[in-house]
């Protein structure tokens, strides 16, 4: 978690975060209503969601739910003026069609308990990795890239939500010095790589990488 912290504070996912800002202002309210961040870790993105509405002097609501006490503990600590929750995906402590926008990005999701605090014709915006993302780290690690699976199949099942559109935001990043090693702990690969590995990329002066984002925004059927 505080890898993550770190690496994003480093602004290396910023063509996400404006991504994310961008879709946000093109739904219905704009930055003028509630969101909450499902799984939203140590608070990186309602940190710019937050500097988006302060910088257009809009009044946007923000939750922030993650299951780790580590993650809000760290979004706490940001000036974020968000009401965090300690609790899991599967079981929102909130109550039915309450939240304008569902925000998830890269973290687990359960459609059902999504659909339920959204208010009717609410949104959902959801992140997942692309095909190409961080391959410059993977070829380190694997001799074939086996890209990371999104959750999307999951939304694109459910009755409850209807796809509005699709983007993808593609960049190259390079990776400066300690970041390598955070950028790796911050992904799963971290697991799948051995000591050498993870010896080689600490060597490394920067990494040059792609990073490469679905966003997909869902919409709750009207009921
Ligand atoms: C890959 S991280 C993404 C965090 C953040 N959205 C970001 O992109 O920086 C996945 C997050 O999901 C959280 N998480 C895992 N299982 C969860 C669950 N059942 N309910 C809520 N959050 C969960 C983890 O604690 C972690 O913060």
């Amino acid at each position: 978690m505080r890898s993550r912290q770190r690496f994003l504070n480093g602004g290396y996912y910023q063509a996400l975060a404006n991504g994310i800002i961008s879709a946000l202002i093109k739904t219905p309210l704009g930055l003028q209503q509630t969101l909450l961040d499902i799984g939203c870790g140590e608070g990186y993105y309602l940190q710019q969601l937050r500097h988006a509405a302060m910088t257009s002097n809009t009044h946007l609501q923000l939750l922030g739910l993650d299951i780790s006490k580590i993650g809000i503990r760290l979004a706490a600590k940001r000036t974020l003026s968000a009401q965090l929750l300690v609790d899991s995906a599967y079981q929102i402590p909130l109550f039915e069609n309450s939240i304008d926008t569902a925000l998830s990005v890269f973290s687990p999701i359960c459609p059902n308990e999504t659909a339920r605090v959204l208010t009717s014709g609410g949104i959902l915006i959801m992140v997942g990795p692309g095909e190409e993302h961080l391959t410059g780290l993977t070829s380190y690690i694997y001799d074939q890239h086996q890209p990371h699976e999104g959750n999307f199949k999951a939304m694109d099942e459910h009755s409850s939500f209807s796809l509005q559109n699709q983007t993808q935001i593609k960049s190259i990043i390079t990776v400066k010095g300690a970041d390598i090693f955070d950028l790796l702990t911050m992904t799963p690969y971290y697991w799948h790589s051995t000591a050498d590995q993870q010896k080689a990329l600490s060597s490394l002066d920067q990494l040059i990488t792609p990073i490469h984002f679905y966003l997909r925004v869902y919409q709750k059927v009207k009921s």
